[in-house]
């Protein structure tokens, strides 16, 4: 009777106690939406169009985040998602508000994280380090400036963000990155125009923990 009385209460203890904290080994996906949006003043093209700049427009698309735990506070990171889309508008003199290129372009990147709170907690904030490749394709030439298209990118990305554990296995998420996107546009008579995106980068996405 002891016996079982001790098995009883283990039991309960195993039950409320909380098992939120991230173990080596555990695989956390999460899916949301991602907004991408572009710093101000992307390429200066006085030098094509006197008194004149782009600005690239924000996308929103679905994300996809997988995150890999090495230890209870080390995890590496995947971001991927559906194309992004912008449009690079004129700004001033002879082209503002003319759409002067249009880009389809991914931003995949891998970041090392950290997560603070080693241990049980239902609430895992994050930082996190990595780099960033973006290609670009389908570019519309819309202003007929023969280019053939945009350089991919390399750059560094910083994030964070922060995880609400639900239970032990779903989760709710929102992070932020940072990251170093500069290209050039390849060709034509805008060849070799700098442009930076540098774009902040916002997700809000329900996850599980495998
Ligand atoms: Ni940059």
């Amino acid at each position: 009777m002891k016996l079982l009385k001790t098995l009883v209460a283990s039991a309960v203890v195993l039950a409320v106690m909380p098992a939120f904290a991230y173990e080596a080994g555990d695989i956390i996906v999460k899916a949301g939406v991602v907004n991408i949006n572009p710093v101000d003043g992307n390429a200066d093209t006085s030098a094509l169009v006197a008194g004149s700049e782009l600005n690239l427009s924000s996308d929103t698309q679905l994300g996809l985040t997988a995150v890999y735990m090495i230890s209870e506070q080390f995890g590496v990171e995947l971001l991927a998602a559906t194309p992004f889309t912008h449009t690079a508008e004129g700004d001033g003199g002879a082209i503002d508000g003319v759409d002067v290129l249009t880009t389809k372009h991914l931003p995949p990147t891998v970041s090392a994280q950290y997560y603070p709170m080693g241990a049980d907690s239902a609430i895992q904030p994050y930082v996190g380090l990595g780099l960033n490749y973006t290609f670009f394709w389908d570019e519309e030439d819309d202003a007929g400036l023969g280019s053939n298209g945009l350089k991919p990118s390399f750059g560094l990305a910083y994030s964070a963000g922060i995880d609400y554990m639900i239970n032990d296995q779903w989760l709710v998420n929102a992070s932020v990155w940072k990251v170093d996107i500069d290209t050039e546009v390849k060709g034509g008579a805008a060849d070799g125009l700098e442009v930076e995106i540098d774009p902040l980068a916002f997700m809000l996405a329900c996850g599980f923990k495998f």
